[in-house]
C-alpha cells in the first residue's frame, strides 16, 4: 500500500556547528553513522546512514574566500546496509565492504580534498584506499556564492552510500549580497532535497537486490541494476511531505538528489483531495541560480507552460543538478499547490515524452505547498540583473577533447556504459608507472588552461556529466546521425547547434548530454592541482564504469 501523501511537515535540514579553530580557520568534525529516523507518519523507523546522525546530513554554511577545514569520520557498522555487488570496479574482494570518502560536489577544491574514489577509508582510518592521502579536509570556497553538496563518493560503492543517507547541503553564502538583492532570507529561504525511495513496510530502505527487469542475465547476486528508480518521493529526508507557506515569496534552493531519476518540474493546483489538477498551474518558478551561482538574471520557467503537456520545459533537473528559485505566493492565499514531475524513467529528453504509457516508474507528486489564508506580506520585487555572469570565449580554449558515451554489455550480459569506451582502471594517473596494452593514461589539464570538451551521446539516454574541480560553461548540443557514426566514426550533422537554454547560461558543475547530440562545455580549470574524476552522476552509472580520472597538473613545470 502506498503511503497517505502530505501528513508530515517539511524538515528543515539543522546548520553544522564548528568544533574550533584549527590553523586560524574553522574546523568542523562530521561522524558518519548508522541511526534511525521517522521518514513518515505511518512507517516504522528508517535504519539510515548519514552525516552527523541525520538525513539529510546537516547544512555546512561557508563564506567566499573563507577557507574551512573539516574532518569526515567513518563510524559506521562493518557490514553494508544495502546489497553490495563485489563484481564491479572497486568492489571486488578483498575490498572491505564498508568503505566512504566524501565529495563537496561543485566545490573548487584541491585534489588532495576532493574525495577521490579511491582515497576511501573504514572505521578509524582502520584500512584506506590506494589513493587516500589525509585526513584533515580543506575547502578554500574560492567561488561564486551558491548552493553545493556533500555526498559519499566511494568507488564501486557510490549508489548504495548515497541512497543510504550520506548527503547535505553546503552553502556558500554571502549575506550582503543576499540582502542587497532582496532575495528571501531566514525562515522563507528553504532548501529542498528532492530524492527518491522505496521502503518496505518495516521501514527499511529497499534497494534492489538484482535488476529488476533484465530477466535473462547470468549476473552475481546482489548485482548492480542498470539505473534505480524508488517509487516515493522523499524531500529533505520526509516521504511526500507539506509546506505551509505564507502568501509571499520563498526562496528555494533546490537538489535533485535521486540515484537516477529526473525532474521536470512545477506547481500545479491541488483539488480537493490533494490530487494534481492538470488543468491549473501554479505559480511560476522563477530560476535565479544554477549549479554554480546566481543567473544574471531572473528566469520565468513556467509562465504559460501547459502542466498536462509532457513535452513542455519545466525546472529540468537530473542528478546532481541544482536550482535556486523564487516563487511568489502573494496572489494564492488560501490555495494548495503540488510540486509536480513528469520526467519519463529512464530519461530520454522531453522530445520523447509523447507517450505517458511509456511511463513505466512515474513518480508524479512530489511535496504540496498550502497558502495561509492570510492578508499578503510584503516581499521586494525581485531585481532585474542579479550577478555578472561573463560568457567564457570560445577563442580562449586552446584544447578541444571529445569523448563518446556508449552503451555496451559487461562480462554477464549487463548494460555498461562508457566514457570514450574507456574502464576506470584501464586509466594509469601515475605518470611514471609503464603502460600495460590495453592501458591509458589519464588526461592532463594544465592548470588556469581553457578547454572545450564534447560529449558526443551514442547511447538512447540522457546522462547528466559532472566534472569536478569548480564550474564551467555549456556552449551548445547539436544534433548528429548516430548510425552514421556508428558505421564511419564520423560526426555528421543534422542540424545547427542549439545554445543552452537561459537558465544553463550561468555556472554549472553538471550538465545534460542527450542522446544523438554533441554536447559542448567550456571549462577554465583555475583551481588547484591533483587528481580529480568525470562522471555521469546517474549513480549507477557512475558505479559502473561510467567515470573517469584526470589529472591537473600546475601551470608551470
Ligand atoms: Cu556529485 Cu563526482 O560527484
Ligand atoms: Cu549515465
Amino acid at each position: 500500500d502506498t503511503l497517505t501523501k502530505y501528513v508530515d511537515v517539511l524538515p528543515r535540514p539543522g546548520v553544522l556547528q564548528p568544533k574550533g579553530r584549527l590553523q586560524g580557520r574553522l574546523y568542523y568534525e562530521v561522524r558518519m553513522t548508522q541511526f534511525q529516523q521517522l521518514a513518515h507518519r505511518d512507517l516504522p523507523p528508517t535504519t539510515l546512514w548519514g552525516y552527523a546522525g541525520s538525513w539529510p546530513g546537516p547544512t555546512i554554511e561557508a563564506r567566499p574566500n573563507e577557507k574551512i577545514l573539516v574532518t569526515w569520520l567513518n563510524e559506521l557498522p562493518s557490514e553494508h546496509l544495502l546489497p553490495v555487488d563485489t563484481s564491479i570496479h572497486g568492489a571486488e574482494p578483498p575490498s572491505p565492504a564498508v568503505r566512504t570518502v566524501v565529495h563537496l560536489h561543485g566545490g573548487d577544491t584541491p585534489g588532495h580534498s576532493d574525495g577521490y574514489p579511491e582515497a576511501w577509508f573504514t572505521k578509524n582510518f582502520a584500512q584506506r584506499g590506494p589513493h587516500w592521502t589525509r585526513r584533515l579536509y580543506a575547502y578554500p570556497n574560492r567561488q561564486e556564492p551558491t548552493t553545493l553538496w556533500y555526498h559519499d563518493h566511494t568507488i564501486g560503492i557510490t549508489r548504495l552510500n548515497v541512497y543510504a543517507g550520506l548527503a547535505g547541503f553546503y552553502i556558500i553564502r554571502d549575506r550582503e549580497l543576499e540582502s542587497r538583492l532582496g532575495l528571501p532570507r531566514g525562515r522563507h529561504e528553504i532548501p529542498l532535497l528532492i530524492q527518491d525511495r522505496s521502503f518496505y513496510e518495516d521501514g527499511g530502505l529497499y534497494y534492489p537486490l538484482t535488476p529488476e527487469d533484465e530477466p535473462g542475465i547470468t549476473a552475481p547476486t546482489p548485482s548492480i541494476s542498470p539505473e534505480f528508480f524508488a517509487d516515493t518521493a522523499v524531500v529533505n529526508g520526509k516521504v511526500w511531505p507539506y509546506l505551509e507557506v505564507e502568501p509571499r515569496k520563498y526562496r528555494f534552493r533546490v537538489l535533485n538528489g535521486c540515484n537516477a531519476r529526473t525532474l521536470n518540474l512545477m506547481l500545479v493546483r491541488a483539488d480537493a483531495d490533494n490530487e494534481p489538477d492538470l488543468g491549473a498551474a501554479g505559480p511560476a518558478l522563477t530560476q535565479v541560480g544554477s549549479d554554480g551561482g546566481l543567473l544574471p538574471s531572473p528566469v520565468d520557467l513556467t509562465q504559460g507552460v501547459d502542466p498536462a503537456d509532457p513535452t513542455a520545459r519545466r525546472l529540468l533537473l537530473m542528478p546532481a543538478e541544482r536550482a535556486d528559485f523564487v516563487i511568489d505566493f502573494s496572489d494564492y492565499a488560501g490555495q494548495s499547490f503540488i510540486l509536480h514531475n513528469n520526467a519519463f524513467t529512464p530519461f530520454q529528453g522531453l522530445d520523447v515524452q509523447t507517450d505517458p504509457a511509456n511511463d513505466s516508474q512515474p513518480l508524479p507528486e512530489i511535496m504540496l505547498f498550502r497558502v495561509r489564508a492570510r492578508t499578503q506580506t510584503d516581499s521586494p520585487d525581485l531585481p532585474a540583473t542579479l550577478a555578472d555572469v561573463p560568457r567564457t570565449p570560445e577563442s580562449a580554449a586552446l584544447i578541444t577533447r571529445t569523448f563518446t558515451l556508449e552503451e555496451i554489455q559487461d562480462q554477464f550480459g549487463r548494460s555498461l556504459t562508457l566514457l570514450d569506451g574507456t574502464r576506470w582502471f584501464d586509466v594509469v594517473v601515475d605518470p611514471q608507472q609503464p603502460l600495460e596494452p590495453g592501458q591509458v593514461r589519464a588526461i592532463e589539464v594544465r592548470s588556469g588552461s581553457t578547454e572545450i570538451w564534447r560529449m558526443v551521446n551514442l547511447t538512447d539516454d540522457v546522462h547528466p556529466i559532472h566534472i569536478h574541480q569548480g564550474q564551467f560553461q555549456i556552449l551548445d548540443r547539436r544534433p548528429f546521425d548516430v548510425d552514421h557514426y556508428d558505421a564511419t566514426g564520423e560526426i555528421l550533422y543534422t542540424g545547427p547547434a542549439v545554445p543552452p537554454a537561459p537558465e544553463e547560461i550561468g555556472w554549472k558543475d553538471t550538465f545534460q548530454s542527450p542522446p544523438g547530440h554533441v554536447t559542448r562545455v567550456i571549462d577554465q580549470f583555475e583551481g588547484p592541482s591533483g587528481l580529480f574524476v568525470w562522471h555521469c552522476h546517474i549513480l549507477e552509472h557512475e558505479d559502473h564504469e561510467m567515470m573517469l580520472p584526470f589529472q591537473v597538473v600546475p601551470a608551470t613545470v
